[in-house]
């Protein structure tokens, strides 16, 4: 599909952005091996989830959709029975990376796989720990790649040092070591999004963060709860960057997931001097939810590394969009994680933005993005990247005619009705 954006003089409302992607697919996987009814409200109907679900269900699970409601009939820690055909993940990095630690553990095999940008990202990352375990996990037609053949098997625990700051790898570990022998210890570099930790313990599990060595201690049964997605800040990311950056704009996103692992897209922007505030703060079940009110904003360029970058990882894209209007220079380093996301985000970003106009130069591990710039509309293309899509739409708001976005319905991955929000602002 071609989407054509055209220019908007301001963007005023409120909204309520889509369910969290991480936690929709995490409801869904965790509530497979709980045991009784795991009924989750605000779940995430994009793609992705929906892939996580096809596979659960393949996996013998019974799963009722209704709306943005789902009820997972969870069959228990060994409920699962060995799928007649392959599992499919579609484009999502979180359900091959996650499940591939449950399947580890089970009394049978089978096999995994995912479209074409799945299969080339890298599965060594989930490989070498699990293997560490005891898993026996091999990719079919090229080592560490997609698809991947899983022959479950007992497993048992280890000491690991996560090499990268990745969610999808720590809980990948973290499932499996629900299933071994002994108590797990994972060792991360910088903290990565912990909604994994807070939902096992949640349905059960006994998980302890002890300074940044996270202790997981296998368990008999985990037991299916009531799950309230929040809205997902990733998605809540676009209009906070549009309404920073669009004059005379005023924009209210209610519900939305405020975990301290997620929120640095709202830290960064502050440092820029974006006016940002987080009203109405409460907690359900652990993940703290909020609404974000954003006003337009003078911007400032700054320099994003560090601790950071796994906070906002997902955000970069838009925030790049948004550092092309603040004043000077940015710079984004230790993002090299970036070019290993569902597409090469630093080379595509830089790429596209430059079709309209943009000075964006990459780096090695980032990005410097030059401020004031003037856009105007082009023909850009999304990479079939859902993200790329949506950053590119803002940035097409801004420009001074119109821009045709290609392949423009990956957004359907994480935020379906995207493109009806622009026109609802
Ligand atoms: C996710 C973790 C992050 C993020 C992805 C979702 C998750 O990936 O980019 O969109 O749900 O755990 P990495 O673990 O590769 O950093």
């Amino acid at each position: 599909m071609q989407k054509v954006i055209y220019p908007k003089k301001s963007l005023n409302g409120t909204i309520t952005v889509p369910g969290d992607k991480s936690i929709s697919h995490r409801a869904v996987m965790f509530g497979s091996i709980a045991e009784g009814i795991t009924e989750i409200t605000g779940f995430l109907t994009g793609d992705d989830c929906m892939s996580t679900i096809s596979c659960f269900k393949k996996l013998g699970i019974n799963i009722e959709i209704d709306k943005d409601k789902v009820w997972v009939y969870g069959k228990g820690i060994n409920g699962l029975r060995k799928p007649s055909e392959v599992l499919d993940v579609g484009n999502s990095g979180t359900t091959i990376r996650l499940i591939s630690g449950i399947l580890a553990a089970q009394p049978f095999s089978c096999e995994i796989t995912g479209d074409e940008s799945i299969q080339k990202r890298p599965m060594n990352r989930v490989i070498k720990p699990l293997s560490l375990m005891g898993a026996k996990i091999k990719g079919i037609n090229k080592d560490g790649f997609a698809p991947l053949h899983i022959d479950g098997t007992k497993l048992n625990s280890m000491e690991y040092e996560l090499p990268v700051a990745s969610a999808q790898v720590k809980s990948a570990i973290l499932l499996a070591s629900l299933f071994a022998d002994k108590p797990t210890a994972i060792i991360e570099p910088v903290a990565s999004r912990n909604h994994t930790e807070i939902m096992l313990n949640y349905f059960g599990a006994d998980i302890k963060n002890k300074d940044g060595k996270i202790i997981s201690t296998p368990v008999k049964q985990l037991y299916g709860k009531k799950v309230a997605v929040p809205s997902d800040i990733s998605s809540a990311a676009f209009f906070i960057a549009a309404g920073l950056i669009m004059p005379d704009s005023h924009i209210i996103i209610k519900n939305v997931g405020v975990n301290k692992t997620r929120t640095g897209i709202i830290d960064a922007f502050k440092t820029m001097g974006g006016n940002i505030k987080i009203i109405n703060e409460s907690n359900d079940s652990g993940e703290a939810v909020a609404d974000i009110e954003v006003k337009t904003s003078n911007l400032k360029g700054i320099t994003l590394e560090g601790d950071i970058i796994p906070r906002m990882i997902d955000e970069i894209p838009v925030f790049a969009v948004a550092a092309l209007f603040a004043d000077g220079i940015t710079t984004v380093k230790n993002a090299e994680e970036l070019k290993v996301k569902e597409s090469n985000r630093i080379a595509v970003m830089a790429e596209e933005l430059g079709k309209m106009g943009a000075k964006v130069e990459e780096t090695d591990d980032g990005m410097i993005i030059k401020g004031n710039t003037s856009l105007h509309g082009a023909e850009v293309y999304s990479h079939n990247d859902h993200r790329v899509a949506m950053s590119l739409a803002i940035a097409a708001l801004k420009a001074y005619d119109q821009t045709i976005i290609n392949n423009a319905d990956c957004v359907n991955i994480s935020f379906p009705s995207f493109y009806d929000y622009i026109e609802k602002l």
